[in-house]
């Protein structure tokens, strides 16, 4: 690899983004966690809201989960909210609420991995140490036509040693800013931009005019459907929440009620009987009404939720508070808005 022209070609077309300027550990670490699921569009606008309300790990380590997955409402991948506040922590409690410069210790701290210790060492301490995430994969399968497949344990390993190989002692922040910006903006998964690619003379796909069989994809897995009846339940003008468990999709977040299943409208109206003990409001005296909001669905990396809605809305009544509090938690309007929902659920906030 022609590092040098590398760099030249960074230096005059490096994207100009907010995290590339007054640059620390701490701001580092957060744009590396916020980017590494998420786009640069996205993120411009999340990542000066997180540093203004979290400006540093203990602010992040004090604060409330719900306050920081507040923050993080709508980014999605939320345990990385979590594990930034579990590394914030645990910085707190090493040294002294600053990240250490050494990449040794750095990928100790909890949900720091090889990337990230990587992205810090290299643009926040001036380290040669490889920043290998799936553009940087792509890139060098492309450059060299390696036949590997990406999410490969080897493969990390492979490109690793290459890219570490590659590093320069000198500028390795702009080396590894350069790949994810090639990666991004050139070397795109479809469709590259091999016109304007620096390495064109040296790109072996490139030149066998294949570079978009490497990296070797693997055989997709069919995603798993669940069927999911999501109900806003009213009392009155409190609305019903619950919280979802600790562990697993989405933990930690709020959400409506959920049935399992697409329930219709008369078997929702039957739900909400037997549970409520009263009856659909009609032309007579009671009690609650029923409001189909529609389907919505969401893909998440493993799994797709197939959703179908229903507004419920009942009298604030003892016994149907009752039931309800059975379910989960009633919330005001203002209480509701400050939970962190997941964005699956945004067709029925
Ligand atoms: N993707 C991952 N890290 C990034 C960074 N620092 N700048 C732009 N895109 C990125």
């Amino acid at each position: 690899m022609d590092v040098n022209a590398f760099l030249s070609w960074f230096w005059e077309n490096r994207r100009i983004l907010p995290w590339r300027s007054d640059r620390t550990p701490y701001s580092t670490w957060i744009s590396e966690a916020m980017l590494q699921q998420t786009r640069v569009a996205t993120v411009l606008d999340y990542y000066p809201r997180f540093l203004s309300r979290f400006p540093d790990p203990k602010a992040l380590a004090t604060a409330s989960e719900d306050e920081v997955l507040k923050v993080w409402e709508g980014l999605g991948y939320y345990s990385r909210a979590k594990n930034l506040m579990k590394g914030a922590a645990y910085i707190c409690e090493n040294y002294n609420g600053d990240l250490p410069s050494d990449p040794d210790l750095l990928i100790r701290i909890p949900g720091i991995g090889p990337y990230m210790t990587g992205a810090i060492s290299s643009l926040a301490f001036g380290k040669a140490v490889p920043a290998v995430d799936g553009n940087v994969i792509r890139i060098y399968c492309r450059l060299y036509s390696l036949p590997l497949i990406a999410s490969e344990g080897a493969t990390f390993k492979e490109i690793y040693k290459r890219a570490g190989n590659d590093i320069p002692e000198e500028n390795p922040g702009d080396f590894n800013e350069a790949l994810m910006d090639l990666g991004a903006t050139v070397c795109t998964p479809r469709s590259p931009k091999c016109s304007l690619c620096p390495f064109s003379n040296e790109c072996s796909a490139f030149l066998l005019g294949k570079q978009e069989d490497f990296p070797v994809k693997k055989q997709k897995k069919e995603v798993p459907v669940e069927e999911h009846t999501i109900l806003k339940i009213f009392l009155g003008e409190k609305i019903l929440v619950r919280k979802r468990p600790d562990k697993g999709l989405l933990s930690g977040l709020y959400e409506f009620i959920d049935l399992t299943g697409t329930l219709s409208e008369k078997e929702v109206e039957k739900w909400a009987s037997d549970l409520f003990g009263q009856k659909k409001k009609g032309n007579s005296s009671d009690h609650f009404t029923i409001l189909p909001l529609g389907g919505a669905h969401h893909i998440f990396s493993h799994l797709r939720w197939n959703m179908t809605g229903y507004e419920i809305h009942l009298p604030a009544e003892k016994d149907a508070e009752k039931a309800a509090r059975s379910l989960g938690d009633l919330v005001s309007k203002k209480e509701y808005e400050a939970l962190a929902f997941p964005s699956a659920l945004r067709a029925y906030r």
